[in-house]
């Protein structure tokens, strides 16, 4: 056997043994923090698994793709543009597998991002707080046509394996530990992966069931993560027919059900997660019964400012 075989082989091997910490996430009921009759929300509690956040999903479907097809190895970087969570689950899962990752980052992205990404091993290339991941999305894109053949630009805007990594876990993971009584999806959007392939898949499993998706209610908001698309470069990825309703939130209120949920749930949650909270509360107003399930994408842990903004 050849050496380049034996070590694709090494790396098939390697990616079999990281893909149970990949999803398989639990739903949490929100028991105290919101109570209706006729009413259930539920969460799923995103940070348990590689790299901490609900893009372990994404990028291990991007990256076992392209290892697959031949586009990613040892020896060609992972390059792509993240405000963070997507950013550390490649550097994480990249660490896993030894294969090198390359990020184009805004420059004010928190400090804790930026030490993980560093403790990963990740290369990154700062462009700046202005520009937001629109900005990152174009130095991304300059390097890669700079240097072809160094790189693999995942590309997680416009990346199919983005959302079916969704559509292929975490909506069967919903309906599972639902009994299949899921009534309505609700959750931001970013690159849009978590809503469009959850949704696609639930309304194959129940054409009933009702998918509400969140934005921001401002360009200027403090929701990482999320996207205020009027505004921003909506991602190729993103289907604008699939949503029953789309609903606003503010940045407070997603602090004031962050605030909430540690002192009534037990668990420390991050804004954008407190936003899909505030979604799903809204949701759940206008109704007389239901089960709504929302996505928790990370714990507060990698926000320091806010948690000493609002404790
Ligand atoms: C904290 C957080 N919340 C929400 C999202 C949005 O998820 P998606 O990109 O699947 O739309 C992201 C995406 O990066 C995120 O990092």
């Amino acid at each position: 056997m050849i050496v380049s075989e034996k070590t694709e082989e090494q790396l098939l091997e390697q990616i079999q043994r990281i893909e149970p910490f990949v999803g398989n996430t639990p739903l949490f009921p929100i028991n105290n923090a919101f109570q209706k009759p006729g009413i259930k929300i539920y969460a799923k509690l995103e940070w348990q698994q590689l790299g901490g956040s609900v893009k372990a999903r994404p990028a291990f479907n991007i990256m076992k793709n392209a290892i697959i097809n031949g586009q990613l190895n040892k020896e060609r970087h992972l390059l792509d543009a993240s405000s963070g969570n997507t950013a550390i689950a490649y550097a994480a899962i990249g660490a896993a597998l030894g294969i090198p990752v390359t990020i184009c980052l805004p420059e004010n992205a928190s400090e804790e991002r930026k030490i993980l990404l560093r403790a990963h091993g990740a290369h990154i290339v700062y462009t700046s707080k202005f520009g937001s991941t629109d900005e990152a999305q174009e130095k991304a894109l300059e390097l890669f046509n700079e240097n072809p053949d160094k790189y693999f630009y995942a590309d997680q805007y416009g990346n199919e394996n983005n959302w079916q990594a969704h559509y292929n876990t975490t909506a069967f993971e919903i309906f599972k530990q639902t009994e299949s009584r899921i009534s309505h999806f609700v959750t931001g959007l970013g690159t849009t992966g978590s809503f469009v392939g959850n949704s696609r898949r639930l309304k194959e499993l129940n054409p009933d069931i009702q998918l509400i998706s969140l934005e921001p209610d401002s360009a200027l908001h403090g929701l990482e993560g999320w996207k205020h698309l009027e505004t921003a470069k909506v991602p190729r990825i993103y289907d604008a027919t699939i949503a029953n309703e789309n609903l606003e939130i503010d940045t407070s209120e997603a602090y004031f059900w962050v605030k909430k949920v540690a002192q009534t749930e037990g668990i420390l949650i991050s804004p954008s997660a407190g936003a899909n909270l505030a979604g799903a509360i809204k949701v759940a107003q206008e109704l007389d019964e239901g089960v709504i399930v929302t996505l928790f994408p990370d714990n507060a842990d990698k926000y320091g400012e806010v948690l000493n903004q609002l404790f």
